[in-house]
């Protein structure tokens, strides 16, 4: 007789990462032929045909091994990153199966078991899935009343609790969609920089760097990279799944210090990026029209919803990404799980966030012009 052996209390309460629901799923449940999937900020118009190409190109080599140091995709990426303002060289570079692997590597890095990270209620889940995966705390500061981080309440829940070594902010934040301003974030890293002598690391979040519009005024959003050269503690987070279309591939970069990084890399599995994912990054970079016009049809389709969402009066949050967060409470008189249920029927595929404590919102991704407008009537259809 063998009794199964209980994983620790922190494993046992852990709510796992809940995807986006699959095409074919949704086809098989309800008998449909035509799904519409707005749910996983991706990118509709798909991976770049250079990407796919050179992808396909590496697969004859697939008996080999990766190149576990990623030489030649590091060396892209730091000609692609570097500026007449910051250069950043290959070594100030983390590669990772996803930027999900590299939340994992530095909360394992840098914390342990009954350390904490500080964020933001509603922040992108995985920081939550992944401190608790480790038997690290999550300290979630309140939103904002527009549905924005609090950046002095996370302040303070560090100031308050010495075992907080990290710190992130998704800027802007999935699945809120809401950003935090220039001046809000250096003055965030200034007096960040002033507990317990700078020692506790800030990871930006920059999934959705490239689709932002916001660059000058008021509201900007600051470029990451330019901060590092005054705070060595940010770590940028970047990713190949959003505009570039390679979310299958799973591919995502850290940028920071040498140093800090230097010690994920030791804990980093040796052969965690396929040869193939490489290969589809590293052209994807190199091409440069492939990303303006994803960023100039996802500026459209912002428009699009934006007009028939107010058409339709359904509320939404003002978003700097792939996608808007909608109040259905107020819009349709639904809870966001309800209207997410009802659409599928309809062959739509929005996204429930309940999870992240939003019952009476729902994410819609922006897809191409017909996925958009057929959403768009499946809403109506259900406004009545
Ligand atoms: C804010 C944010 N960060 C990170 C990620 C993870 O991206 P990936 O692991 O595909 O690079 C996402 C994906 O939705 C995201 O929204």
């Amino acid at each position: 007789m063998f009794e199964l052996p209980q994983p620790p209390e922190y494993i046992r309460s852990l709510k796992p990462y809940v995807p986006g629901k699959p095409i074919e799923e949704t086809q098989r449940e309800y008998g449909l032929k035509r799904v519409v999937k707005l749910a996983s900020n991706e990118n509709p118009f798909g991976p770049s045909p250079r990407a796919v190409a050179a992808a396909r190109k590496s697969l004859k080599e697939s008996h080999r091994y990766p190149d576990s140091a990623a030489y030649s995709l590091r060396k892209a990426l730091s000609t692609h990153l570097s500026t007449a303002h910051r250069t950043v060289a290959p070594n100030e570079l983390l590669l990772g199966n996803g930027s999900n692997e590299l939340i994992d590597l530095l909360i394992r890095t840098y914390s342990v078991s009954g350390d904490a990270i500080a964020t933001s209620q509603a922040a992108f889940v995985a920081y939550r899935v992944c401190a608790q995966a480790h038997g690290v705390r999550v300290l979630e500061a309140p939103l904002t009343e527009d549905m924005r981080f609090d950046l002095g309440a996370i302040l303070d829940s560090v100031r308050r609790d010495s075992r907080v070594k990290l710190v992130f902010i998704a800027n802007p934040n999935n699945p809120t969609g809401t950003h935090n301003t220039s001046l809000e974030i250096r003055e965030f890293l200034e007096s960040l920089a002033k507990i317990r002598r700078g020692s506790v690391i800030c990871v930006l979040d920059y999934a959705y760097w490239e689709y932002v519009s916001s660059h000058r005024g008021k509201e900007a959003i600051p470029d990451p990279l330019v901060l590092q050269l005054e705070f060595p503690n940010v770590v940028v987070l970047r990713t190949f799944s959003k505009v570039y279309g390679l979310a299958g591939f799973r591919m995502g970069y850290a940028i920071g210090s040498a140093a800090l990084l230097s010690y994920c890399e030791r804990i980093r599995m040796p052969f965690n990026l396929a040869t193939p994912s490489m290969a589809a990054a590293e052209a994807a970079l190199a091409d440069k029209a492939h990303v303006r016009r994803a960023v100039s049809e996802n500026k459209r389709a912002m428009i699009f919803w934006q007009k028939e969402l107010s058409r339709l009066s359904i509320p939404y949050w003002p978003s700097q990404g792939n996608f808007l967060l909608v109040n259905t409470r107020v819009g349709m008189g639904m809870s966001g799980p309800e209207v997410f249920e009802k659409s599928l029927k309809l062959g739509v595929i929005f996204r429930p966030v309940a999870n992240y404590g939003l019952d009476d919102a729902l994410r819609i991704s922006m897809g191409t012009m017909l996925e958009n407008r057929i959403a768009v009537r499946a809403l109506e259809r259900l406004k009545g």
